[in-house]
């Protein structure tokens, strides 16, 4: 898998608690697209993960897909709990309309709530249906390589026409 390139994501949820909502945020990269209709999509999580337990709790998060200037904040949001708190308090984002989940500023988002969880070996796999996106301009997207984060300075030659619902389209 190591050489399957991926772009990096935020999870983002919190949990309610008698002091007032902690947000958490996480580095993810297991974002998978399942259906376009109705639109779903899904997350994969270490069973235990601290973050996967308010996401459970809450039925709600976000998902943010980094730019390539956004490297830092990766690094950042994939360590323990710990040592992500410090860094999601300084996140530059803001709460979503539909979830109340962050989203971070500069970057497209996905916001979403659980239909579903399946339990599958060491991992869980959450569901959930895409309340609402938004693009935030179109700057190139971080991608995971080889264990490294990597910019993809060349936007390519061949475009896709995504212009009709379910047509992959056809490189042109
Ligand atoms: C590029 C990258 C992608 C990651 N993707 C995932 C992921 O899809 N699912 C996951 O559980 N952890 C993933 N991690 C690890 C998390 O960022 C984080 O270390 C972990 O969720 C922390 O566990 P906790 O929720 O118990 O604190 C990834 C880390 C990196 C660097």
């Amino acid at each position: 898998m190591r050489a399957f390139a991926t772009g990096v994501c935020v999870a983002s949820t919190y949990r309610d608690t008698p002091d007032g909502r902690r947000h958490d945020a996480v580095t993810v990269n297991s974002l998978g697209s399942i259906s376009l209709d109705p639109p779903l999509v899904s997350l994969s999580f270490r069973l235990g993960s601290a973050f996967l337990d308010d996401l459970l709790a809450t039925g709600r998060w976000a998902v943010s897909i980094l730019p390539a200037s956004a490297r830092d904040t990766a690094r950042r949001l994939a360590g323990p709990r710990e040592t992500r708190a410090p860094h999601v308090a300084d996140l530059p984002a803001r709460p979503g309309d539909r979830t109340g989940a962050l989203v971070l500023a500069g970057a497209g988002w996905l916001e979403c709530a659980l239909r579903d969880r399946f339990d599958l070996g060491d991992h869980a796999l959450v569901v959930g249906d895409v309340l609402a996106t938004g693009p935030d301009g179109r700057p190139p997207t971080l991608v995971f390589l080889h264990g490294r984060y990597h910019a993809v300075d060349d936007p390519g030659s061949i475009g896709v026409d995504l212009s009709t619902p379910g047509h992959w389209g056809e490189g042109i």
